[in-house]
């Protein structure tokens, strides 16, 4: 029997450089998509998950994080006055449970993997998940949820892969197989961001994983690696020399949106998938064509 996945780890202190000066008041990943910053999609996607605990890893200047996770008496307030049902219960829809999440500071930007070691006290001794939030995933069922699917089926530890656009395997963690058959293969290496024409594999690390808390004790004598920067893909790739590595190809679609393209692909992308909307916006982009 594997242990349930109850916890995961978001690390959102990133400056989202990319997508500056948006992101230089408001934390990347509240720009909205649509009418919804990007974390309701993700916490969203982890609650169907089973994910019980968020554990944010933010970053100086990103209390707006916390604040949009919480109750807002005044706004909450005026719309109940004004007979604004319909408004108010889109409001309170992200809003969880009493302790649901945590928010810890990661006072230097050293890395993801170093963001992740951050959470090590509120994780404690069991396995978790941790989500890229710029990385947005439609899926059926979603992302997280096939990852801890993976998990239940095989232990160890998951990560969620996909194939990088031709000539991009450079700027991701890329994978390296045993045998491809079907989508969850066992994995004998990885490397974060290969040389051109080095890469294992064409698939990249897409930014859900499912890890064993062993990982927080690599972590803590880890070395900077790619960037001068604590990395994640070096950590997992020490663990797996004593634990299983699987990596799931997922069946669904990614959205960068730390990436202006991104971003746009995801608000066409995601206003076309509602249908009240999906019309008016076919329409408004074939106006501008
Ligand atoms: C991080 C990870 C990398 C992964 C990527 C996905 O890199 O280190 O393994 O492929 O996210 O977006 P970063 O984008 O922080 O450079």
């Amino acid at each position: 029997m594997t242990q349930r996945v109850r916890k995961a780890v978001l690390p959102v202190a990133g400056l989202g450089t990319r997508v500056l000066p948006g992101a230089k008041a408001t934390p990347k990943n509240l720009l909205n998509v649509v009418d919804r910053p990007i974390l309701s999609y993700i916490v969203e996607e982890a609650r169907a998950a089973g994910i019980e605990h968020f554990v944010f890893v933010v970053g100086r200047g990103q209390g707006a994080i916390e604040d949009y996770f919480d109750a807002n008496p005044e706004v909450e307030g005026a719309l109940e006055a004004k007979g604004k049902a319909e408004i108010l219960a889109d409001v309170r829809r992200d809003i969880g449970p009493p302790g649901e999440m945590s928010f810890i500071r990661q006072m230097a930007p050293l890395g993801l993997g170093h963001a992740v070691w951050c959470a090590r006290h509120v994780v404690g001794d069991e396995p978790f998940a941790v989500i890229l939030s710029d990385m947005l995933m439609t899926a059926d069922p979603p992302a997280l949820a096939q990852a801890v699917a993976a998990h239940e089926e095989v232990g160890g530890n998951i990560v969620v892969v996909e194939p990088a656009p031709e000539g991009e395997a450079h700027k991701y963690g890329i994978v390296a197989l045993a045998t491809r058959t079907g989508r969850l293969n066992r994995m004998t290496g990885m490397v974060e961001k290969p040389a051109p024409g080095a890469e294992p594999s064409n698939l990249f690390i897409s930014g859900r994983y499912i890890l064993q808390p062993e990982i927080f004790e690599t972590l803590q004598t880890q070395e900077r690696g790619a960037g001068g920067e604590i990395q994640l893909t070096d950590a997992m790739s020490k663990l797996m020399k004593s634990q299983d590595f699987h990596a799931l190809e997922y069946d669904g679609t990614t959205y960068d949106c730390g990436d202006k393209i991104g971003l746009l692909r995801a608000n066409v992308a995601f206003a076309l998938r509602r249908p009240e909307l999906a019309e008016s916006v076919r329409k408004a982009i074939q106006a501008l064509l």
